[in-house]
């Protein structure tokens, strides 16, 4: 139907007839001749209709913004003066000797030019109009180009791509679990993959020796700007493996990717023991292009009267820590509160600040609603801790180490993008050394990756310090994101039983959730780790999005709904009885409260 794209005519078209098909993204009445902007995926050609050509401009005068249309014309020149240069093929211009709608098109919900203002919800609910603006095909473009290019990169390095099922048993991440009633077995369920990781895994056992996967994973938790419960990840594993090897290939397959499609030369990617990254930073995952850095004090005040402080320096589990942010003390009283608001969100009971006016006048020449609490001395001590300069401001938060440790990581952040601090345009390192475990709020230890990750020790000494264990999993961390993240796996059944013992799951539970696992692990499991990259925050960073719900065709909104289809759905009393379910509660009729059923972002 069609000769060339809209967006492919240039000045080497000159003279030639051509035939494009697009929607009409613009059209514009200029006193006797119609210029009909004319779009398609490639981008946009200018139509020029005049009324010599009867019948096609009797058309054009219907046409509206979205029609479908298909025009046969030669391609000229524009006139001097009315060269567009920042159209691609602004030099040219088709005259239309023939002009078919092929299908009209009602009033759009939301104009498509690029500065239109339109809520997101309006964007979900009609998606399919939404992808059409040329920053959001571009996104699903420039995705297409990238999976296109990592196949071809685990291709060449000799990875086999292998599909695991969809419909299986619960794969722990951490998350829920979506669920699938089965029909046939009464009172069973499916679970939906959070990960491909045991089927990784057991393809190992098999002999696949390198393995990969783009593959769907389905996670129920909260979701944020960065998370959706179902996402997509570039999931790698090899045999006969060990961290240098799978950190050298996932590092090379990121660095080459960024050179090939984003013409960016990655700098090294530094390692840091998760020790470190918290301390430093207060997060496993760094933004290292910010150069602003947590520095502990509570050796200082563990004896002030200030309780605020004293209490958690005290605290084996509590944090007393500084940040100083340079040139800070411009802040205003009332930023000061809106940050304080923010670290609220982290659970940080206040926001503690001294401002640094005038060093060499002493504490004269300290501005804070703290330095009376702390005395003279501890808070010039303070200030020789964190190097401050005139003209800081010097942030504390005093609490249990987690939330200090979230809450001035998360400012740190904050302050950083506030402030433009940033130093470089891309930082990426690896996180290691993470501990086996955390604790959770009921003092239970729960893996930090998850319970196939290999500890750095044996059984026995697992066994006697599991809290302080450490593993052999890595994350690649980009610009604060946490792109990827995998680990030696155990391949041993009596070290597996080990890391279930001390999670709590006894041997009965084990072999009921793992017991394949365990049988194949008897089998000859060969040595083996991988890694799995999130697809989604990857073309995210690449191509500067502030949500992965734009770099997703069809995403789910902050509530795990589809504004589009209006999934999840409800589903008639026989389909229920097949699957042996009855509901506890009559559903709610879905649109009685369309306030509450909006995304809450
Ligand atoms: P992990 O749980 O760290 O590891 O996930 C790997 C990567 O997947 C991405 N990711 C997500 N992206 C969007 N929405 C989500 N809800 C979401 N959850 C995770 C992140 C993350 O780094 N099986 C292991 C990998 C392994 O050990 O090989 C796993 O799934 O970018
Ligand atoms: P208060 O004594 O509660 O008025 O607090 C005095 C100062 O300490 C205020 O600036 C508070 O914002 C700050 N503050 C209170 N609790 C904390 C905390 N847990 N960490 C850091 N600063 C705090």
């Amino acid at each position: 139907m069609r000769s060339h794209y809209c967006g492919g005519i240039n000045e080497s078209h000159i003279d030639q007839d051509v035939t494009l098909c697009g929607w009409v993204h613009r059209r514009r009445d200029h006193g006797g001749v119609i210029f009909l902007d004319l779009r398609d995926r490639d981008g946009m050609s200018q139509i020029v209709v005049d009324p010599d050509t009867e019948d096609s401009f009797a058309l054009a005068e219907k046409v509206r913004s979205e029609f479908v249309l298909q025009i046969k014309g030669r391609v000229r020149r524009r006139p001097a003066g009315t060269e567009n240069a920042n159209m691609p093929t602004g030099q040219v211009e088709v005259l239309c000797k023939s002009l078919t709608i092929l299908n009209a098109a009602a009033t759009p919900p939301f104009p498509l030019d690029e500065h239109s203002d339109v809520g997101e919800d309006v964007r979900l609910r009609y998606r399919y109009i939404d992808l059409r603006r040329p920053e959001m095909l571009n996104r699903l473009r420039f995705r297409s180009k990238v999976t296109s290019y990592i196949r071809n990169f685990l291709d060449r390095h000799d990875f086999m791509d292998v599909e695991t099922p969809i419909l299986t048993r619960a794969t722990p991440e951490g998350a829920r679990d979506y669920l699938v009633p089965s029909r046939t077995q009464e009172g069973s369920f499916f679970a939906l993959p959070q990960s491909p990781q045991l089927f990784k895994q057991l393809l190992m056992v098999s002999g696949v020796d390198r393995y990969y996967q783009i593959a769907k994973c389905f996670r129920d938790e909260d979701l944020r700007a960065d998370r959706q419960p179902e996402f997509t990840q570039i999931d790698i594993e090899s045999s006969f493996i060990d961290e240098e090897g799978l950190m050298g290939i996932t590092e090379s397959m990121i660095r080459e990717l960024f050179a090939d499609q984003l013409d960016v030369k990655l700098p090294e990617f530094p390692r840091m023991p998760y020790s470190e990254a918290m301390q430093r930073y207060g997060s496993d995952k760094p933004d290292l292009r910010i150069p602003l850095e947590l520095i502990d004090v509570a050796d200082l005040v563990e004896s002030v009267d200030f309780k605020v402080f004293s209490g958690p320096a005290k605290d084996p589990k509590g944090r007393v820590a500084a940040l100083r942010v340079p040139k800070g003390g411009e802040l205003s009283r009332k930023q000061i509160d809106e940050y304080t608001k923010f670290v609220g969100i982290y659970g940080a009971k206040g926001l503690a600040y001294i401002k640094v006016n005038d060093l060499s006048q002493g504490v004269a020449g300290l501005q804070s609603p703290i330095v009376k609490f702390l005395g003279d001395d501890i808070a010039l001590a303070m200030m020789e801790r964190v190097g401050a300069e005139d003209g800081d401001i010097v942030f504390f938060g005093a609490d249990k180490t987690t939330v200090v440790n979230e809450a001035l990581g998360a400012l740190r952040v904050k302050l950083g993008h506030d402030l433009d601090m940033l130093t470089c345009e891309w930082s990426p390192l690896w996180v290691v050394d993470f501990p086996m475990f955390e604790e959770d709020s009921s003092g239970n230890l729960t893996a930090i990756h998850h319970p196939f990750t290999a500890p750095s020790c044996s059984p026995e000494e697992l066994a006697a310090n599991p809290a302080t264990a450490l593993s052999r999993a890595y994350d690649m961390v980009l610009n604060g994101t946490e792109l990827g993240g995998g680990s030696i796996r155990i391949h041993n059944e009596d070290m597996q039983q080990a890391v279930f013992r001390i999670l709590g799951i006894d041997e009965t539970e084990a072999r009921a959730k793992f017991g394949f696992l365990l049988d194949a692990l008897k089998f000859g499991c060969p040595p083996h780790g991988g890694l799995a990259f999130g697809l989604d925050r990857l073309i995210m960073l690449m191509t500067g999005a502030t949500s992965i719900r734009d770099v997703i065709a069809f995403p789910k909104t902050q509530s795990a709904t589809c504004l589009l289809t209006q999934a999840p759905g409800q589903v008639d009393e026989r389909q229920l009885k097949d699957l042996h379910i009855r509901l506890r509660k009559a559903p709610a009729v879905k649109g009685a409260n369309p306030e509450a059923e909006k995304k809450e972002d």
